[in-house]
């Protein structure tokens, strides 16, 4: 049976659902069901997802937890987690607690600058080309006016307009580089409309000859569109405390906790196996509170693995060192992300966790999600260089084993209870079990 199939998109909801569980699944009623089971009965919220993209015949859960206790700047939060995975929101929750009684996280934002690109090519005379940018560069933006004074009314707009010279990349090859503030919005539509507003001017009077002399012929526009890449947005998160303070809750002394916890992040600045895999830590924390709050995380994601190679080699992100005999930890990374616009009020869970966080503004959010990337990189550090990752993680992991293996809840809390001071492995779980 071929599975190729025409106008799917113009079949409705169960008429997509047939088709799949006829032609992918033949016709067996428990892939139905399935679907089914994770529609939402309240059509208000089913409606809802089905517009967010197309041919939605279902939703995709993340399980959503809050971690309370993070003190960011003197403040306490509860921060909004949507993970699936085991252990994340726990090591969360006992670290930024730890750090709390020890004075809390400080965060700063220390740019916002935003970029958006104009790719095309050129074939003539370099100074022409400067010369004609020069003149149209105030007729384009008379022509954004309208489209920017919303944004300039709210503190943001367009900070700077720039002609660049790529021949050194590829032959006849020109950027116009555009420089944003796009304040509390992510910025993604406006970023991209300015600049096919931008283009389309350039069109224009590049058509209409408006500058006799200096007038310029076929450019070719090859694409509009933003750059993730924000290493302008720089957020920066710190935790710092006496050396002896972490022996408090530590199997290991304060000196040499210490020592090998920044022996870890050295290790982080040099090997990339081990920098993706320290990142990929951080990445739980950062991703858990950007999809909670409704932002993008790959761009998130994308942007922030670039900025970790920026000097040509894949490195860890967080800086671990000791100074006046402190201990300091930090995480400095970009962030470019909204609290208006996008889902963040449409989409009734995402707009409840902005509430949760007490509806910040695009910088406190940022600060809260940097925070959140430096609590779990230490959580992470902290057991890889003590007791190793897998008892914390087995403990949270026992649940699924046992939900997996079809345990009831009286077995779960006694499984819970044995496994308090017994090694987590698959086939002791199913032993335990039998054994029931
Ligand atoms: C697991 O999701 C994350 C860690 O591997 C991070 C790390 O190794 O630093 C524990």
């Amino acid at each position: 049976m071929s599975n190729f199939v025409n106008g799917f998109s113009k079949k409705n909801k169960l008429e997509k659902i047939n088709w799949i569980i006829e032609n992918h699944f033949h016709n067996n009623k428990k892939a139905k069901y399935i679907l089914f089971q994770y529609l939402n009965d309240d059509l208000s919220i089913q409606n809802l997802h089905d517009e967010f993209i197309e041919n939605t015949i279902s939703n995709f859960y993340l399980p959503f937890a809050v971690a309370p206790n993070f003190l960011i700047n003197e403040r306490y939060y509860t921060l909004p987690m949507a993970t699936e995975e085991s252990s994340v929101v726990a090591a969360a929750c006992k670290t930024a607690k730890f750090w709390a009684k020890l004075g809390g996280i400080k965060a700063e934002v220390l740019g916002i600058e935003k970029i958006g690109q104009i790719h095309f090519f050129y074939n003539g005379s370099f100074l022409k080309l400067k010369s004609f940018f020069k003149n149209i560069k105030k007729k384009i933006i008379e022509e954004l006016k309208p489209m920017v004074s919303n944004m300039e009314k709210r503190g943001g707009g367009i900070n700077s307009l720039e002609l660049l010279d790529m021949n050194n990349k590829i032959d006849n090859y020109y950027q116009i580089f555009v420089k944003f503030n796009t304040v509390d919005s992510m910025g993604a539509n406006f970023i991209n409309s300015c600049l096919e507003k931008i283009t389309d001017t350039i069109k224009f009077f590049v058509k209409e000859k408006y500058f006799l002399n200096e007038n310029v012929e076929k450019l070719d526009f090859v694409m509009s569109i933003l750059s993730n890449y924000t290493p302008k947005c720089l957020v920066k998160a710190s935790l710092n405390c006496k050396i002896e303070d972490l022996e408090k809750d530590n199997e290991l002394k304060g000196k040499k906790f210490v020592e090998s916890f920044i022996n870890a992040v050295k290790i982080s600045k040099v090997d990339t196996f081990r920098a993706v895999t320290h990142n990929k830590g951080i990445m739980n924390g950062i991703d858990a509170v950007v999809i909670a709050t409704g932002n993008d995380f790959r761009s998130v994601e994308a942007c922030i693995h670039a900025y970790a190679s920026r000097n040509g080699n894949y490195t860890g992100l967080t800086d671990a060192y000791i100074k006046n005999s402190d201990f300091y930890f930090d995480l400095m990374v970009p962030i470019s992300i909204g609290t208006i616009g996008g889902l963040t009020k449409i989409h009734p869970l995402v707009n409840w966790a902005h509430n949760l966080l007490g509806n910040p503004n695009s910088n406190e959010l940022s600060q809260i999600i940097v925070a959140a990337g430096l609590i779990q990189n230490f959580a992470a550090l902290k057991s890889l260089i003590t007791t190793g990752i897998q008892k914390g993680h087995m403990k949270m992991h026992l649940l699924n084993i046992l939900t997996q293996l079809g345990a009831d809840q009286i077995q779960k809390s006694k499984a819970l209870e044995y496994f308090k001071t017994n090694p987590v492995t698959h086939k002791k779980v199913r032993e335990f079990l039998n054994n029931e």
